[in-house]
């Protein structure tokens, strides 16, 4: 994207808000105008009211200034309220919408970042952005009503000067010019920086249990130095360009009053203007020289937010899962099948090599394979977190990608391998819509074991299970993923190593429930134990990229893959 499309993109934030910015421009008007007339009114009281002895026009110029001043603190303050308001309203609105794509991404999008990462880029971005509709911004593009009034009282005292005015402009353009292509590559290092912080400083938080093992303290506390002091660098090297700026545009400013007052001086001796004339020349000049700053110094404010936008414009643009579907399912459940499936997550590296099996409804299949073998693989494409790179996945004949995405996952009741838990009560991770009546929500609970699990602890179902259950045993989280996955009784069950953490009698009453009592519904379990087989419709292996299909009749086959494989069992 050019940088003037990104720059229009982020101005676009702005539109939204036309009729507040109209109003605060009125009040800036009105500002700008009490502004004006507070010297006026203080020159009155000076020279009427105090040298004049004139104590009615005295006391009335003092309630004049007083009225003005409390407009102007009135003015002030719903300026305030306003410009607050389109700022607070535009960050929400860019957050939300990047917050709704994130959610919406494909799930490889999250394979190599981690929550701290995700959340610091996407924060600093936002409020990056934002910052085009801060109060200091918005006012700057104000400004350009200042510096026109500004500049036509100067042409009507003198135009000659005014011309030591303007000769600021293109020295102030060619100042900020350079500055901002600095400050743009600095703050591309800074948020890359940033990034790289925050993705490690979430990973120390995640892998804490490891770092008290290996004692990595030393280590990590000496990354951390390293890391903040490449930051902590940026931001000193960042304040200093603005410390630059400064310094330069307030030496342009001065040097312009100093030749006011010499060329002024010069004026003034050869009677061509008034020493009044000068003063009021200088007066003014500020009026223009500080706006006209403040405007140009947009460019830097421009360059300081260009990264972050390239990176969040990016990122709202990326692609999201496929979901163009508008087919509707009907059998139910359906018949699945792999087609001459291929797939590989990186190029030149297969996973899976012409993939081709087959759910019937309500059949119950086995897939066995050993570790990578590709088995959570199959999944990933079943639920279309993944799209096959040839070959096909159908239900009821038709590929899977002509279902709505939303429609087609309410076909499923998964419980994956490494199942996830919300920072939530018990029940809140069951019933995760919170829309279950509460005696399936009990079924459900009895059906995966996590019943007796619950009746043992005192809150009961209100207890709190911390950081992707952090207070539960392995096999009470399997539960509880499976319990969750009951409760939505859906027509395909799909089941990845559900129970490989639970106790000898919960798997089998586990088993028995999804062999014996789920008529009517297919189940693909995943597993590396040979007791779970029994009872299964179709056992398939997964060996080399390819699926076959074991003869479940003879057992020979089955027993020779687990005598071969029994170091995962
Ligand atoms: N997101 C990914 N990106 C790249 N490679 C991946 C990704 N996920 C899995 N793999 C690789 O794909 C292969 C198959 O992984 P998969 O998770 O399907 O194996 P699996 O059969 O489920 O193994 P296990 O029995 O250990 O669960 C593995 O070699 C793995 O390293
Ligand atoms: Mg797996």
């Amino acid at each position: 994207m050019k940088n003037r499309s990104i720059l229009n993109r982020t101005l676009s934030y702005l539109a939204p808000f036309k009729w507040k910015l109209a109003i605060a421009g009125l009040y800036l008007t009105f500002s700008t105008i009490i502004g004006f007339l507070q010297p006026l009114v203080i020159q009155k009281i000076t020279d009427e009211g105090m040298l004049g002895n004139n104590f009615s026009v005295l006391v009335g110029s003092v309630l004049i200034l007083a009225i003005l001043v409390i407009l102007g603190q009135i003015v002030e303050m719903a300026q305030t309220r306003l410009f607050v308001t389109i700022h607070i309203k535009s960050y929400y609105t860019i957050f939300q919408q990047a917050f709704k794509k994130l959610l919406r991404l494909k799930k490889s999008y999250f394979e190599d970042k981690n929550n701290a990462e995700v959340l610091n880029s996407i924060q600093m971005d936002v409020s990056q952005v934002a910052s085009v509709t801060d109060r200091y911004t918005v006012m700057s593009f104000f400004y350009i009503f200042r510096i026109i009034s500004g500049l036509a009282g100067l042409l009507i005292i003198s135009w000659k000067l005014t011309f030591i005015v303007l000769a600021m402009v293109p020295l102030k353009a060619f100042l900020v010019r350079g500055f901002s292509s600095r400050q743009e590559k600095m703050m591309n290092e800074v948020i890359e920086s940033n990034r790289d912080f925050s993705r490690w400083f979430g990973d120390n938080l995640e892998g804490i249990e490891e770092v008290k093992l290996w004692n990595l303290f030393a280590k990590r506390e000496e990354d951390f130095r390293l890391k903040q002091r490449v930051l902590l660098k940026l931001q000193k090297d960042n304040s200093m360009i603005d410390a630059w700026n400064s310094l330069w545009e307030a030496l342009l400013e001065w040097s312009v009053t100093i030749m006011l007052y010499l060329i002024g001086g010069i004026l003034i001796c050869r009677s061509e203007l008034t020493i009044g004339a000068v003063f009021a020349f200088v007066s003014y000049s500020w009026y223009v020289t500080g706006p006209v700053s403040a405007l140009l110094n947009l460019k830097m404010l421009f360059a300081r937010i260009m990264p972050s936008a390239k990176r969040l414009f990016k990122f709202l643009d990326m692609d999201l899962e496929t979901d163009e579907g508008t087919a509707h399912i009907t059998g139910c459940p359906p018949r699945l099948e792999f087609k001459n499936v291929t797939f590989a997550y990186q190029k030149n590296k297969p996973i899976l090599q012409g993939v081709n099996f087959h759910v019937e409804p309500g059949e119950k299949v086995a897939i066995i394979g050993a570790n990578g073998s590709g088995k959570s693989t199959i999944l990933n494409l079943l639920l279309r977190f993944y799209i096959p790179d040839k070959g096909e996945l159908t239900a009821d004949g038709l590929s899977v990608s002509q279902f709505p995405l939303t429609e087609y996952r309410l076909l499923f009741s998964v419980v994956s391998q490494e199942p996830y838990l919300f920072l939530d009560n018990i029940a809140g991770n069951i019933d995760l819509t919170g829309q279950a009546p509460p005696e399936k929500v009990r079924d459900a609970m009895q059906a995966s074991g996590v019943a007796g699990y619950i009746q043992r602890i005192p809150e009961g179902l209100n207890a709190q299970i911390g950081h992707n259950g952090a207070r539960l045993s392995g096999g009470e989280k399997q539960k509880l993923a499976v319990a969750r996955a009951l409760l939505k009784d859906a027509p395909i069950v799909i089941l990845d190593e559900a129970a490989s953490g639970f106790d000898v009698e919960s798997e089998a009453y586990l088993h028995d429930m999804i062999v014996n009592q789920m008529a009517g519904k297919s189940v693909i379990m995943i597993t590396h134990r040979y007791e779970n087989l029994n009872g299964m419709d179709r056992i398939y292996k997964l060996e080399n990229g390819r699926m076959i299909q074991l003869d479940q009749k003879s057992k020979h086959d089955i027993e020779s893959w687990v005598l071969k494989n029994k170091n995962y069992n």
